[in-house]
């Protein structure tokens, strides 16, 4: 799969490290789904889809690619390839869940960093599918917060933690997360993580007390994006790039994490 390049349409500037490049033109893709984004005699890096139609990314400038995109313009472009990888698995697909079938689908969604943008993007498809949507979004502090607004807009609820208390509820997600899980009417069917690996980690063992079904969206070194160079083996001869980056796990059926 050949790059495509396209145009930087918008940026909107989300924090003091973290931007969102709005792109002329679109893919059919799934939320959870990546691109490889190329930048000639730079680098090229994996993304995850903030959207597909127009495609969007939201990229941390964290080192020396992310800094490069970090320095384009609207009006410059930026190479694609994709979309890659598994995305969610939605409700009704074939994964063998309890509840998978039962609709409406109490979702919970959970994200942490730049994370918290593919899960705006898989709320919608799930609110558009009928189902109940609901969001944790973690952060630092308040200024790292990300898409609050855009959640709100969307109708569903939201929570909000920082680790500093400086909005929301003092801590992490897993702290908002545990009294969700202890209220039976509202309990999720699935639960939706993004975000840095410790989190998701964290999400993944209460998820399993709760024997409640996840996935999340891991991220490994990737070179190819496609299978070939074996870079991005995570254990248990998984590629994220290919068997992932979302992994799905039912916790009543696989106890090992
Ligand atoms: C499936 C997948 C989806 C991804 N989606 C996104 C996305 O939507 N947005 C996004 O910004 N990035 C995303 N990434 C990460 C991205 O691919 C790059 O790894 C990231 O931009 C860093 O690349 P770099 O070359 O700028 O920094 P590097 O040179 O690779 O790293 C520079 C330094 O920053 C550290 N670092 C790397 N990543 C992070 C981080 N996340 N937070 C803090 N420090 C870090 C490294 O340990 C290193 O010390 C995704 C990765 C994967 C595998
Ligand atoms: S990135 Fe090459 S096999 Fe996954």
């Amino acid at each position: 799969m050949l790059p495509q390049a396209l145009t930087i349409n918008d940026i909107k500037i989300e924090n003091s490290t973290t931007k969102t490049f709005v792109l002329a033109g679109s893919l059919v893709a799934a939320p959870g789904q990546f691109v490889m984004a190329w930048l000639p005699r730079v680098d090229e890096r994996p993304f995850s889809l903030a959207e597909s139609n127009p495609v969007t990314l939201t990229i941390a400038a964290v080192g020396n690619f992310s800094r490069a995109i970090h320095q384009l313009q609207i009006g410059d472009k930026l190479w694609v390839r994709g979309p890659l990888g598994r995305g969610y698995q939605l409700p009704g697909d074939p994964l063998g869940f309890e509840n998978q079938t039962n609709l409406p689908h109490q979702a919970m969604l959970i994200g942490g960093g730049y994370g918290v943008a593919p899960l705006h993007f898989l709320a919608k498809r799930l609110l558009t599918d009928g189902h109940h949507v609901a969001v944790i979004i973690g952060a630092r502090d308040e200024a790292n917060l990300l898409c609050v607004d855009k959640f709100k807009s969307l109708g569903v609820s939201v929570w909000l933690t920082t680790e500093d208390g400086t909005c929301g509820q003092r801590g992490r997600v897993t702290d908002a997360l545990v009294p969700l899980l202890a209220d039976s009417p509202n309990k999720p069917h699935m639960v939706y993580a993004c975000g840095p690996t410790g989190m998701l980690e964290a999400v993944a063992k209460l998820c399993q007390v709760h024997r409640l079904p996840f996935q999340v969206s891991w991220e490994a070194h990737m070179r190819c994006g496609v299978g070939l160079c074996g870079s991005c083996e995570v254990g248990h001869g998984w590629l994220t790039c290919l068997d992932g980056p979302v992994f799905g796990f039912n916790p009543k059926f696989l106890d090992a994490w």
